[in-house]
């Protein structure tokens, strides 16, 4: 029987000398298998008297028994290592601190819309948009923008495709907020049908705009916010005091002086541009442009339908990006643009 506990012990060094359990089942395979060493062993009976079969038997059930033993407690300690080996790698450090949210925020040239939006909410300007894809008639002609202005070349406007590949000259970016004008004055038109009565407008349209040029203070899209305010009583002297007081709101001091310089644009007559200077500190006397008004041109009230006779008003357009670049001390526009965390998380 010397021979059938050797045979144990070697199953059972065989069983332990591996942790994979495929290779654990193929030694089991060795010994318990059709032909294993055990299933021979009780094969082997059939040979033996029946007094040395049952000693025989009794003792190689006890051999096969013990091999199985051995088997199974080593099938648990690899199941049991495998596991261990799991937890281990994917153990926790619940005492790690945190990794922490990244918070987003706004977009600086946002926040400058937002504010703008609130400032000229507060005295009463409803907040309006377009679309960016234009007609010619809205962002030109009613404009009393000549068919031969140089805004209409395409070295300065993004014109559309039609479906044969050429420039669609009737179809394209828009390329100031002015079209707002006209869309919101069409639209104020068809709803109050009697114009002798119809209530003022006072209306910004902030958005992006689209024009073909690329540089340090020029990206091929930027952003514009468009005023409006028509009514019977409207002067220049309103549109000074209201481009004045929200230019000094917007930069949070009165140590502002704006000026209005004689300019030309087809859709207002007269025109000025804006400029604004700080009176002390460092930047003192630099006059900056922020933006471009006028009284409308009666030809522009004329191309939405109303009296140029019985109503008047104002109109300007300002920059945003640069009203941004200003308020923070941005020098190149193309940083609003480019998408770089590392500037933009300045603004959060
Ligand atoms: N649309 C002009 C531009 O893009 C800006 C502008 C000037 C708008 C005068 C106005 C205005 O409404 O009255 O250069």
């Amino acid at each position: 029987m010397q021979n059938l506990d050797q045979i144990a012990e070697e199953a059972a060094a065989a069983f332990a000398a591996t942790d994979d359990p495929d290779a654990l089942e193929q030694i089991k395979a060795r010994y318990l298998g059709k032909s294993g060493r055990i299933t021979e062993l009780l094969k082997g009976m059939a040979r033996l008297s029946p007094e040395e079969r049952k000693t025989a038997g009794a003792a190689i059930n006890r051999v096969k028994e013990a091999v199985e033993a051995s088997l199974n407690a080593r099938r648990d300690a690899i199941r049991r290592l495998a596991l261990e080996t799991r937890l281990a790698e994917e153990s926790l450090d619940v005492t790690l601190p945190g990794r922490g949210e990244s918070r987003g925020g706004l977009h600086p040239v946002t926040r400058t819309l937002e504010r703008i939006e609130a400032l000229f909410g507060s005295i009463g300007f409803e907040v309006a948009d377009g679309p960016e894809i234009e007609a010619d008639f809205q962002n030109f002609t009613a404009l009393n923008t000549p068919a031969d202005h140089p805004a209409r070349s395409m070295h300065d406007t993004f014109y559309l495709q039609d479906e044969k590949g050429q420039p669609a000259r009737d179809i394209l970016l828009r390329t100031h907020t002015s079209p707002v004008q006209v869309r919101y004055m069409q639209a104020h038109v068809a709803r109050y049908a009697d114009l002798e009565t119809m209530p003022e407008i006072r209306v910004i349209a902030p958005g992006r705009v689209y024009r073909v040029d690329s540089d340090a203070t020029h990206s091929p899209m930027f952003h514009q916010v468009e005023g409006l305010w028509i009514g019977e009583n409207v002067s220049f002297a309103d549109l000074k005091g209201v481009v004045a007081d929200f230019l000094r709101r917007f930069f949070e001091t009165d140590d502002l002086q704006v000026r209005f310089r004689p300019s030309f644009f087809p859709f207002t007559e007269p025109s000025a541009e804006i400029d604004a200077a700080y009176m002390s500190g460092p930047m003192k006397g630099r006059w900056l442009e922020v933006g471009g008004c006028g009284m409308v041109h009666p030809n522009v009230l004329r191309h939405v339908g109303i009296d140029p006779e019985k109503y008047l008003g104002f109109a300007f357009g300002m920059g945003p990006d640069r009203l941004t670049m200003l308020r923070y001390g941005v020098n190149d526009l193309r940083l609003f643009f480019d998408g770089d965390l590392r500037f933009l998380r300045q603004f959060v």
